[in-house]
């Protein structure tokens, strides 16, 4: 409803200035009110060991939430398990995807995979049809996007490592005039390259060979590296070169909002402050989708505010808020 207003306003100052005789504007007609949906995974074996009453087949970490809604969006949670039709039909509302980090593996049928699987699928053929879609993909969400692109065959293609640091980035030498980083203030760059703010909690990477040897070099940029534990260089920021889709190895949503003492999550401010960028960033990009429900009725029947996080820090969970569905994609 509001987008359609802020369009028709839009559209009429362009008409009235074109009327009284200005130069037809141009500006990019933009969506103050992005809704973006950040995808559902599989339930873990410690979470339902925490909650075995309950029939909870997935879950979001509220962390994503909260990250996305801190840069001025409101979230839609994607459930696993369903058919093509559920994407395609709910990407036409929203306005882009996060495709969070976990730790579920590719292999489970109708899982976080196959519905990442649909949604970079649809995102392209949107994209290609000339529409705006993007999509960011976090840690293992970063993985899926690469592995998607190199056709999902066995064995996958990301390597193992191990890091589990507080990083600096090392930046290419043209990252600057990457999407991601062309506009980014320069004391955030200052932060993410000499302070060790980026948060990593992962057992694979992708390094430069995996782009390498399914020729995705040309399609995929690498913006900024890091070392893991034991000093692999691996791939810390990417985006395709066609179309608005973002990786990071890292995870910038933990720095505010996960707090499990025992991991050493970076909380400094200037750690905030700079890994709020790639939200803000993400968001900003989103602003660019025309989406929308049919109405605001429409909207609230999908929001994220149907569910209620739970406090599962306080049951030894690394994540300190957590959203769960069940059964299976029973929400809309
Ligand atoms: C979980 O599913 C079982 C079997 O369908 C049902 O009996 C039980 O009531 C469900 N538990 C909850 C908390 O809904
Ligand atoms: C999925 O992959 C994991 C790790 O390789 C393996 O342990 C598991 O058995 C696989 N599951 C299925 C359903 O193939
Ligand atoms: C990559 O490109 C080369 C040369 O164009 C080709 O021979 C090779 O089969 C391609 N590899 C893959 C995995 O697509
Ligand atoms: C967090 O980052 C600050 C710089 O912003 C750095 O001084 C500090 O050592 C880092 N702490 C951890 C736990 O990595």
């Amino acid at each position: 409803m509001a987008i359609s207003l802020e369009l028709v306003l839009v559209l009429s100052i362009a008409c009235f200035l074109h009327c009284g005789g200005a130069a037809v504007v141009q500006d990019v007609v933009t969506n103050d009110r992005p809704i973006i949906g950040v995808l559902a995974q599989e339930q873990s074996y410690y979470l339902h060991g925490k909650y075995p009453e309950e029939n909870y087949t997935s879950y979001i970490a509220a962390s994503y939430v909260k990250d996305v809604e801190s840069a001025g969006a409101r979230v839609v949670p994607i459930m696993i398990g369903k058919d093509r039709g559920y994407y395609k039909d709910l990407l036409k509302k929203i306005n882009g995807v996060v495709l969070p980090g976990g730790a579920t593996y590719f292999n489970q049928s109708n899982g976080y995979a196959d519905a990442g699987q649909h949604i970079y699928e649809l995102a392209m053929e949107m994209n290609d049809a000339g529409d705006y879609f993007p999509v960011f993909g976090t840690c293992l969400g970063f993985e899926l996007l690469v592995i998607l692109a190199s056709g999902r065959g066995e064995p996958e293609n990301r390597i193992r490592c191990y890091s589990y640091s507080n990083l600096p980035l090392h930046f290419t030498d043209d990252f600057r005039k990457s999407k991601m980083f062309s506009d980014t203030p320069e004391d955030v760059i200052d932060i993410l390259k000499n302070e060790e703010v980026t948060i990593n909690a992962h057992q694979f990477c992708i390094v430069d060979e995996n782009l390498r040897a399914f020729n995705l070099t040309n399609d995929w940029r690498v913006t900024s590296y890091s070392d893991d534990d034991y000093g692999v260089e691996f791939i810390a920021t990417v985006e395709h070169t066609r179309y608005p889709f973002y990786g990071v190895q890292f995870h910038p949503e933990k720095n505010a909002f996960e707090w499990k003492l025992s991991k050493g999550y970076n909380h400094s401010r200037n750690a905030i402050k700079a890994n709020k960028y790639f939200m803000d960033f993400f968001v900003n990009e989103c602003r660019r989708s025309l989406h929308a429900f049919k109405s605001a009725a429409e909207e609230n029947e999908y929001a994220i505010y149907n569910f209620e996080a739970k406090f599962t820090g306080v049951l030894g969970s690394q994540h300190h808020e957590i959203y769960f569905f069940e059964p299976r994609g029973v929400s809309n």
